[in-house]
């Protein structure tokens, strides 16, 4: 059984843009999907309802086999910006989320227990010698794993990261790609990850599903054949550019489409 099912939601804002129609997709767990797709197609707008922000106005979304209704502590989120506690050290952010979460048996743990756990999320991600670090003296790359260690933290099923790098300049973000697949493969969560990068989406996913222009829906369901672990260098090489160019014309083919008039 799947573990993320997405069957044929419809979702419009209060006024009245219709920004998803039909959309269907299934994510297995441990699955790495990826979602590209022109701006404005309803990327964001997919996380937020997977997340069980809105409501939508057709269709189901479950998990586990059982509907969503709201948000829940089997999914978390990371978005492009970090949005850490600036008064919180990292072990601070990461022990914040502990302390706030809905799993009873993280928030009951004693302070060792969650001293302890801090301590493994901070060596997860990296940052070790970091933990008395203020998010203010810590480069853009080091707070997205601040950012995704507090994710992690409360043991989500499901993570949803839209667009986690884009803020990243390019050498950093190669390098947290290469990361950020240490870790999946670590604590195999089922991921959901928006990006514009069709390269970034290809090097990560074990799927890239394409959204059309608005009201988005998946156009393409591509499995990415490349085994993993999945080479750094050699992410530029043909196998994965041949992927990258499909997807490439796909996503140009539905892109005039949201330019169009903003009309539905
Ligand atoms: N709160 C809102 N109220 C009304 N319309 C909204 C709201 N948020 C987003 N939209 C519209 O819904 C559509 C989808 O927006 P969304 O942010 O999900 O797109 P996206 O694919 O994430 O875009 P980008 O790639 O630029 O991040 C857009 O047309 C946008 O204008
Ligand atoms: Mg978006």
């Amino acid at each position: 059984m799947a573990l993320l099912e997405l069957d044929d939601i419809e979702f419009a804002y209060g006024n009245g843009l219709v920004a998803l129609r039909n959309v269907s997709l299934r994510a297995e767990p441990g699955e790495f999907v990826c979602i590209v797709g022109p701006s404005g197609c309803g990327k964001s707008t997919l996380l937020d309802l997977i997340d069980g922000l809105a409501k939508i106005s057709h269709g189901q979304i479950s998990i586990g086999g059982k509907p969503v209704f709201g948000p829940g502590p089997d999914r978390a989120v990371v978005f492009q910006a970090a949005s850490l506690l600036p008064w919180r050290t990292v072990a601070g952010n990461i022990s914040f989320a502990l302390e706030a979460t809905k799993r009873e048996e993280l928030r009951r743990e004693t302070n060792e227990q969650r001293r302890d756990r801090v301590a493994r999320l901070v060596a997860l991600v990296g940052l070790n010698g970091f933990e008395g670090y203020f998010p203010g003296a810590l480069s853009g790359g080091m707070r997205q794993r601040v950012n995704l260690a507090r994710a992690l933290s409360v043991e989500p099923d499901i993570l949803l990261m839209d667009e986690p790098f884009a803020n990243l300049d390019a050498q950093t973000r190669d390098l947290m790609q290469v990361e950020l697949l240490r870790v999946w493969n670590e604590s195999r969560r089922t991921v959901i990850f928006v990006t514009h990068s069709i390269q970034e989406a290809v090097f990560l996913g074990d799927r890239v599903l394409v959204m059309s222009g608005r009201p988005g829906t998946v156009v393409r369901d591509i499995k990415i054949d490349i085994p993993r672990p999945r080479i750094a260098d050699k992410r530029r090489g043909p196998e994965y550019t041949a992927y990258e160019e499909d997807i490439g014309r796909e996503i140009a083919g539905h892109v005039k489409l949201v330019s169009e008039s903003p009309s539905q």
